[in-house]
This record gives structure tokens, C-alpha cells and sequence, in this order.
């Protein structure tokens, strides 16, 4: 059996275990909010341009979101069906309820023509989800959040450093929340961020940060007592988690740059199949001034049944490839919590076809050539 070659695996880049090394030796502080949680946030800031506050999940920075977007029971949000659990579970536990749009068939993104005939005078928020760190169109998004009064929550868990018309993704909303889990292109095993873009949100995000306290407000020597002052939760990681992070933040472009190499060499050995018709590519860069982050590399096969025996083909060759979301509208507590707007054709068809190819900052272009010519192999044999 030859080597295996798994979907992902997690990696050190730099000097993830020094800073741990050093969170504990010199820094003395392993809870949260330590030196490399600053660091860290001081990083995002730098690079991305908004405000950040490290969380131990993106799951968590959007249950944050939700918290800070005064979600109440029986608002409504709009989601894009396809998509990771957390999206709607965060709103879901404030009471909202999640209304599902359909994607478009070339990004997989939600399609934007669909938000505006899905808004209720029970809407308040719009949670675009970049899908495999390509831009949703959030120009359109933006404009119809602000003709009706919405808040916008960008789901970025996918997209930290991708890109549209020089706005980093995650920053283009009034917030934006970020993943560092180990299936991300910069890990810290669990992680997150929460990128808080409109200034009217900081001083409130600091106290559901922090447990629902004004702590903050009182290192600051802004008040004289630290007391409970809101709701909140205990959303920071530890400092070790954020010391194993901020080296590979330290490392984002090259890392970032070797995955989109993968994704190139990809595209360039699967583009023949797509040519004769036989599989579609991952969306790649559009002429409008968008860059991705080589987050995923996807093939979309012709059927359901196509998928299952490619994957057996890949696994009997030692290959794992991966499907991803099962829509949410047709998940138990999706039907439970959630509605649809609309029909959902494109989520229904295309979550069926999407096959998710190995992807990890360690994979050689032999790899990618292993993978690639089990597949061609596959449709034209
Ligand atoms: C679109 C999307 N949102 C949210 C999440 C949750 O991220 P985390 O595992 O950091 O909580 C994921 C995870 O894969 C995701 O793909």
C-alpha cells in the first residue's frame, strides 16, 4: 500500500512550541488574554484593519456575533443552507431563526438576487459565508443590509486573508468571525477570532468577551470596580492556544502562498477533465479584483453515485477525499429551528457532487500528481 495521503493535516510552520515554551517560562501566563493573545490581536489588526478578540472557536466568535447583534427570539436571519452547522446554531441559541437562501452554482456562495425577497419586517442580520475563502458579493449584501436597517455578520471561518477589491473578507460587515481549527490554513487546533468592524460594537464586545464583566474598562482605570455588567461567556483561549497561533500568523503569506501553489498545480492537472466536460473546478480567481486563500480545492462530479465511487477509488489508492455539508434546511434541526425562502435547487444538487481534494501546507506536488492521476485515471480509463 502506497503512503497515505490524508485530506488535511495539522502542521508546525515556525516556532509554534517555542512561544508555547515561552508562554509558560517567561510569560507566566497560560489563561487568556496573555502576551500572545496581544500579539495576536495586535497582528489581525494590523493586517486585516479591524479591531479583533481571540476566541477558542469560530463557533464561539459567532455565538459572540449574535450576542452583540442583540439577536432576539423570533429574529430572523438569512443564511446560505450550505454551510457549517455554527452559522445558524449561534442564532439559534439567542432564539433566532435561521431562513435559508439558495447558493449560486458557481461559487457555492448564497446568491445575493435571493436575500432582498427573503427580508421579513422580522429580519434583522445577514450571514454571508465565504465558501472555501471565495468573496460573497458583498457590495450587493451591503446595500440591501443598509436599505433595510440589517446587520451584517460575515461567516470568515474559511477566509482569513482572501480578499475583494483590496477589503480583506471578515471586514466588510459590521463584524466578521474567523477560524484557526486544525482543517484551517492557519491553526491553533481550536481557535477563532471575531473581527469587530463597526466601532459602535467594541466597548460591549470586550464585556460578552470577558464574561459579561467591565474588566477591561477597569485595567483602563475607567471605573473603579470590576462587576458584572452584561451577558456573556468565558469566549477567550487560553494563552498556549494563542502561542502556537501567532507563529503561524507570523507565517500566513508563505503558507498561504504554498496552498494556492497546490491549488494551481490542481487546476492545471484536473482542467483537461473540466474542458471534456466531465468534472467542474473549484471557483477560481474572478476578474473583479478577488483573491482567494487556497483555502479548498474542490472538483464538482456529474452525480451523487459519481462521488461515492471516486471516493472508494481514492481510498483503495490510500487518498482520502472528502464531501462537505449536508444542507442545513434538511438537517433535523434545521427543519426544527430554521425555514427556507424559496427553493433551494442549487444547495440540493451541487451539495451532492462537491468532493473535497487532499489539502494541507505539507502536501508535495508529487502528492497533488498522485491524486490527480488516480482521478484522471478514473474518467478516462
Ligand atoms: C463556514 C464555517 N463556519 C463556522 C465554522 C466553525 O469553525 P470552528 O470549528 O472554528 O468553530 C466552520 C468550520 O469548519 C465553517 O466551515
Amino acid at each position: 500500500m502506497q503512503t497515505a495521503i490524508p485530506y488535511n493535516r495539522p502542521f508546525i510552520a515556525g516556532k509554534e512550541l517555542y512561544n508555547i515554551a515561552q508562554a509558560v517560562i517567561k510569560h507566566s501566563h497560560l489563561a487568556g488574554d496573555g502576551y500572545f493573545t496581544k500579539q495576536c490581536q495586535a497582528w489581525l489588526q494590523n493586517r486585516l484593519g479591524s479591531p479583533a478578540l481571540l476566541t477558542h472557536s469560530c463557533t464561539a466568535a459567532l455565538e459572540m456575533a449574535a450576542i452583540l447583534g442583540d439577536i432576539s427570539p423570533g429574529d430572523e436571519v438569512i443564511m446560505p443552507s450550505y454551510t457549517f452547522v455554527s452559522t445558524a446554531n449561534a442564532f439559534v441559541l439567542r432564539g433566532g431563526v435561521p431562513v435559508f437562501v439558495d447558493i449560486r452554482k458557481d461559487t457555492l456562495n448564497i446568491d445575493e438576487t435571493l436575500i432582498e425577497p427573503a427580508v421579513t419586517d422580522r429580519t434583522k442580520a445577514i450571514v454571508p459565508v465565504h465558501y472555501a475563502g471565495v468573496p460573497c458579493a458583498m457590495d450587493v449584501i451591503m446595500d440591501i443590509a443598509h436599505r433595510h436597517g440589517l446587520m451584517v455578520i460575515e461567516d470568515a471561518a474559511q477566509a482569513l486573508l482572501s480578499s475583494d477589491n483590496d477589503r480583506f473578507l471578515g471586514t466588510i460587515g459590521d463584524m466578521g468571525a474567523l477560524s484557526f481549527h486544525e482543517t484551517k490554513n492557519i491553526i491553533s487546533g481550536e481557535g477563532g477570532a471575531l473581527l469587530i468592524n463597526n466601532p459602535h460594537l467594541l466597548d460591549r464586545a470586550y464585556m460578552i468577551w470577558e464574561k459579561g464583566t467591565n474588566r477591561r474598562q477597569f485595567f483602563q482605570g475607567l471605573v473603579d470596580k470590576y462587576t458584572w455588567v452584561d451577558i456573556g461567556s468565558s469566549f477567550l483561549p487560553s494563552d498556549m492556544t494563542a502561542a502556537f497561533l501567532y507563529a503561524q500568523l507570523e507565517l500566513a503569506e508563505t503558507i498561504i502562498h504554498k496552498r494556492r501553489q497546490i491549488c494551481d498545480h490542481y487546476r492545471e492537472r484536473l482542467a483537461p477533465l473540466e474542458e471534456k466536460g466531465l468534472i467542474r473546478l473549484a471557483h477560481g480567481e474572478s476578474s473583479s479584483g478577488s483573491s482567494h486563500n487556497g483555502h479548498i480545492f474542490y472538483i464538482i462530479t456529474g452525480t451523487l453515485e459519481e462521488r461515492s465511487q471516486l471516493i472508494t477509488c481514492l481510498k483503495n489508492e490510500n487518498i482520502h477525499a472528502v464531501f462537505h455539508y449536508i444542507p442545513l434546511h434538511s438537517s433535523p434541526a434545521g427543519k426544527k429551528f430554521g425555514r427556507v425562502a424559496g427553493d433551494l435547487k442549487y444547495t440540493q444538487k451541487l451539495s451532492e457532487r462537491v468532493l473535497r481534494l487532499p489539502l494541507y501546507y505539507e502536501m508535495t506536488l508529487d502528492d497533488v500528481d498522485r491524486v490527480t492521476d488516480r482521478i484522471i485515471n478514473f474518467y478516462t480509463v
